[in-house]
């Protein structure tokens, strides 16, 4: 019998191995690094250890060719895991060196995060404990706004990691939003090779599968999550989705459009950072988030969400915002143990990436 999906989440803090070696306290930090979110829970991210320093790796075997043909996303999901092991180390009392895209003769390699030096550091506790309970909570929302010291507080995570974060709470803009999300369903409904791509990555509501969406985070009940594969590939179910996707987020007090001034890997592994620090931040708050990617992922539609913002940089991430009418459940991921094996890996590190190395190693933060 498997263990259930939520187990992964319960991590017990007293098992960090103070006084560990920095390979040991890596491993350990990596239990709250796996817990970032990634496009339909592919978890396209591998890690390696070598002389106390982690390496962050992409692993494209995992993208999502048709919603994510330049891994934009998928940078983004494996930032979100950066995010979390630094703020992780800093919890600890560790003053993280972290270095991004460090060998740009190795654009698989995303980071290189050693733990540092240990010291006194007043670390978040609000956004560490936020880690563990932070979900994807797609249920309609309570009508109530958050407050504008909680959008600010938003804006604040987006900006700390070099993104910006635009609100949307006026009904007419929520409502255009709205409408782009609707067309965004319907024009990626359209396409078998979507369907199949999602198709691919539903799951039922237990099983041994650690990646992908089980049913019950869109609401469908264990019975029927296994035929939703099967329906999903075959039917094209963009009418029903975009009314009620359409619904859901006119109901929704407030959007959060996270964006970049540039379009690129860098700019994506920043949006990353912030995405993951935002998610933390509203979840410390009580706010539920959730993602509306279809308005940025289908590509004519992008540049009228920014059209919309009345700016003239990158929306990189479409999120809901508000108080949630029920809880969420956890989605499964894989473990530790899997994402450090099974990599593939570069044995030998080039010149650039241990002079990286080098640098984060003697980093104090
Ligand atoms: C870049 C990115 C794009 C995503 N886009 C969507 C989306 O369009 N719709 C959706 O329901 N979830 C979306 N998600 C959320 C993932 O499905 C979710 O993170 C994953 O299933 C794991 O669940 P969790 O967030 O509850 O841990 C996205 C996540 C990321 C990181």
């Amino acid at each position: 019998m498997s263990e259930p999906y939520e187990a992964v989440w319960d991590i017990d803090e007293l098992d960090y191995p103070a006084g560990g070696t920095n390979d040991e306290i890596l491993r350990f930090i990596l239990r709250y690094a796996v817990l970032a979110p990634s496009g339909h829970n592919g978890q396209p991210w591998s890690f390696h250890l070598e002389d106390g320093v982690l390496h962050v790796r992409a692993d494209r075997t995992r993208a999502l060719p048709t919603v994510d043909p330049d891994d934009r996303e998928l940078l983004i999901a494996c930032a979100a895991t950066v995010h979390l092991a630094t703020l992780a180390l800093e919890h600890f009392g560790h003053y993280p060196g972290v270095r991004l895209l460090p060998d740009d003769t190795d654009p698989d390699l995303l980071a290189v995060i050693a733990p540092g030096a240990r010291g006194p550091m007043p670390a978040s506790r609000e956004l560490f404990d936020a880690i563990v309970h932070r979900r994807s909570n797609r249920a309609p929302y309570l009508d109530v706004p958050p407050s504008d010291e909680e959008l600010a507080r938003l804006r604040g995570a987006a900006a700390a990691h070099g993104a910006w974060l635009h609100p949307i709470t006026e009904p007419d803009r929520i409502a255009a939003a709205a409408d782009l999300i609707a067309d965004g369903d319907r024009i990626r409904w359209r396409e078998p090779v979507f369907r199949a791509e999602l198709a691919r990555r539903l799951i039922p509501n237990r099983g041994e599968r650690r990646d992908g969406i089980p049913g019950y985070a869109f609401g469908v009940p264990g019975v029927l999550a296994p035929l939703a594969p099967l329906l999903v590939r075959h039917v094209d179910l963009g009418r029903a989705c975009a009314a009620s996707d359409r619904k859901l987020t006119q109901a929704t007090p407030a959007l959060a459009v996270i964006g970049t001034d540039t379009d690129e890997p860098i700019a994506w592994l920043h949006a990353g950072l912030a995405l993951s620090h935002v998610l933390l931040r509203a979840t410390a708050d009580q706010l539920a988030t959730s993602f509306m990617s279809q308005a940025i992922e289908v590509p004519e539609l992008r540049p009228r969400l920014a059209e919309l913002l009345g700016h003239s940089g990158y929306p990189q991430l479409l999120l809901r915002v508000g108080y949630p009418t029920r809880d969420a459940r956890p989605a499964p991921r894989r473990d530790v143990a899997t994402v450090l094996a099974g990599t593939s890996v570069r044995t030998v590190a080039t010149s650039r990436a241990r002079s990286a190395v080098r640098a984060v190693s003697g980093s104090r933060g």
